[in-house]
């Protein structure tokens, strides 16, 4: 979603804020611009791509070492060069970029009109650009001030950097719910919605907390409240590296991150299992640990992949450590009244760490006094910040909007979580974790396999790139897979497609089946194969085509089925782990031969920092 950048120091500003905005390019959006001050302030945006942003300013005066540079994805008023940001103020005060919302915007904006403000856009951000130059120009304050206090009687979320005309050597940024991190260089700063724009430049950031504004001069760093306390900042140590955010030599990112998928659960095992792979060792869980092994019932929140790696987690909490597990999108359960006992345990799962309605179901729980866990890949990430322990699934950073390892680590943790709560309380015996420990180790081989052989799926997304619908079926553990499956086809093919559990399809989904609708079942060997492949021949039976995932060496699928992929032979709860990854290639494939933006679909964000 929206994604910022700024610059202050001694170099040019302009190939920092462009570099930048590509570098957030994969979070999603539909307009950008940019500002230099530098004497006047000189704004260029437009509709489109941050390539169409640079073709708009050749020729133009991008001089300056002092600026800041947007993503938009709209939410108040349709993506067009008037509502991209920057915005000006009325009288030319004070520019402004913003991600979030400004929930109380019809309020303010009604006051600000019978005061003579007009705006240009439909956006909140410039109401908030005027309402600063409102409370600048009427109070007579520093720029600083008026920030502060038009902040404080917002309502909504933000992530903002603003610049006042008259004080040209600082730039303001504000954070509250919308991340913002600032980067130390030398006699420079540079700020951004995540760390990808400022890895090549510096690895030492401080992540602003929600309510803190930064006043940034080129070699002063000033951190308060709003409400003017002083905060110390705490600097960190990024540890990211450039080539982790670059193709590396894909095509694309999203398949990129489909191979690194052996590597990124290599890396959530790493240091978390006894050398001699017979134990497990959740640091981040320590504290709560007790709790967690005593809990009478687990509720896990989460949004799009993120839930359905808690489906997954569901299945495996409930199978091998006997807990109940109930699993919620976050967006529902903070809506409705749900019931949360002081004793529950809450997992938010979230990729970004950032998800607005993942943090918002988080604060819901923690008033009644649950504890919350969190499993996020983003380092330092709101969500690690606010949840009371936690795993990162360290897959490293995720750059394809479409979320593929990510999944498979939050599935490994949730994995590592479920046999080590299930030995603690000896639901497993010791023979059995040691056994499930030994066979998860196998996973990462396991997937290169499955990676090896991506041309027959190739092969199969040429047949079926122009069918218009898609149906996915699982069973158990491979009912989550299926939902994934889907997802990942429509939101980067755009073809429709539905997960279903495979026995429910005679409720519904066999009405639409036809020579023209593709089937996608998972058919691994398991305790339900037959009924598995009962399903396929009442799929046949009505002239579908069945697209099977089999472990390997299975015949009596191959006899039914119009096209297998196969898979090594796994145990049953960490199948997910390998079943999934056919589905992911599949999908990438299928979309790339339709000629869509695999990286950046359209309309979706990676970070979907509104409700
Ligand atoms: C967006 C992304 C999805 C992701 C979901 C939840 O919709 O496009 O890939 O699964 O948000 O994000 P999170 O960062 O909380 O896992």
């Amino acid at each position: 979603m929206c994604g910022i950048v700024g610059y202050i120091g001694n170099k040019e500003a302009y190939p920092v804020l462009i570099n930048g905005l590509k570098r957030l390019e994969y979070r999603g959006y539909d307009s950008a611009g940019i500002a230099i001050i530098n004497g006047d302030t000189r704004i260029y945006k437009c509709k489109g791509k941050v390539s169409d942003l640079e073709t708009f300013v050749k020729n133009k005066d991008v001089s300056g070492s002092i600026g800041m540079g947007h993503t938009r994805w709209a939410t108040h008023g349709e993506p067009n060069n008037v509502n991209a940001h920057p915005h000006k103020s009325q009288y030319g005060h004070f520019v402004v970029i913003h991600n979030g919302i400004i929930e109380n915007y019809s309020r303010l904006k009604t006051k600000l009109e019978k005061r003579g403000y007009t705006f240009k856009s439909q956006t909140d951000t410039e109401i908030l650009a005027n309402l600063i130059e409102y409370i600048y120009l009427k109070g007579k304050v520093s720029g600083e001030i008026a920030v502060r206090l038009a902040l404080t009687k917002v309502i909504g979320t933000y992530g903002l950097i603003v610049s006042c005309k008259e004080e040209q050597n600082q730039l303001i940024a504000a954070r509250n719910g919308s991340p913002l991190v600032v980067g130390i260089g030398k006699k420079e700063y540079y700020i951004a919605s995540d760390a990808t724009p400022i890895v090549e430049y510096t690895n030492s950031v401080i992540y602003l907390n929600d309510n803190d504004v930064a006043i940034i001069k080129k070699d002063e760093l000033t951190i308060k409240t709003i409400h003017n306390d002083k905060q110390i900042p705490k600097i960190q140590t990024l540890d990211l590296d450039i080539g982790e955010i670059e193709k590396g030599g894909f095509d694309h990112f999203m398949l990129k991150e489909i191979f690194e998928q052996p590597k990124a659960i290599l890396d959530t095992f790493r240091g978390r299992m006894s050398a001699n792979k017979t134990d497990i060792y959740l640091g981040g869980l320590y504290n709560v640990l007790p709790k967690l092994v005593e809990a009478k019932r687990i509720i896990i929140i989460g949004c799009g992949t993120s839930w359905h790696a808690g489906l997954v987690g569901e299945y495996l909490i409930e199978e091998y450590a006997k807990i109940p597990v109930e699993v919620e999108y976050a967006s529902e359960f903070r809506y409705r009244k749900p019931i949360i006992y002081k004793d529950d345990i809450i997992i938010a799962i979230s990729q970004s760490g950032e998800t607005a309605d993942t943090l918002a179901a988080i604060k819901l729980a923690q008033e009644s006094g649950a504890i919350v866990l969190g499993i996020c890949n983003v380092v330092g990430s709101s969500i690690p910040r606010l949840t009371d322990a936690g795993v990162y699934t360290h897959a490293g950073p995720e750059i394809g909007v479409a979320s593929t390892k990510a999944f498979t680590s939050q599935v490994t943790i949730l994995t590592m979580m479920a046999m080590l709560l299930g030995k603690k309380r000896n639901v497993l015996s010791q023979e059995e974790y040691k056994n499930l420990i030994a066979e998860l180790t196998k996973t990462p081989d396991k997937i290169a396999l499955i990676l090896k052989h991506c041309e027959n799926i190739k092969n199969i997304a040429a047949k079926y790139k122009d069918a218009t619908n898609f149906l996915y079926l699982g069973r158990g553990y491979f009912f989550p897979v299926a939902l994934e499956g889907a997802l990942k086809l429509k939101e980067i093919s755009y073809i429709h497609a539905e997960g279903y559990p495979a026995a429910e399809m005679k409720h519904g989904p066999i009405a639409l089946i036809d020579e023209k609708m593709p089937v996608v079942v998972i058919a691994t060997k398991d305790k339900s194969y037959e009924k598995i492949v009962s399903n396929i021949q009442e799929i046949k039976a009505r002239k579908g085509v069945v697209i099977a995932v089999v472990t390997e060496g299975d015949t009596v699928i191959k006899n039914l089925a119009d096209h297998v992929i196969e898979i090594p032979d796994s145990d049953q709860a960490l199948a997910p782990l390998l079943t999934v990854v056919p589905l992911q290639l599949l999908s990438y494939y299928i979309a790339v031969m339709r000629g869509c933006n695999v990286d950046q679909p359209r309309n979706l964000a990676k970070s979907v920092t509104v409700e």
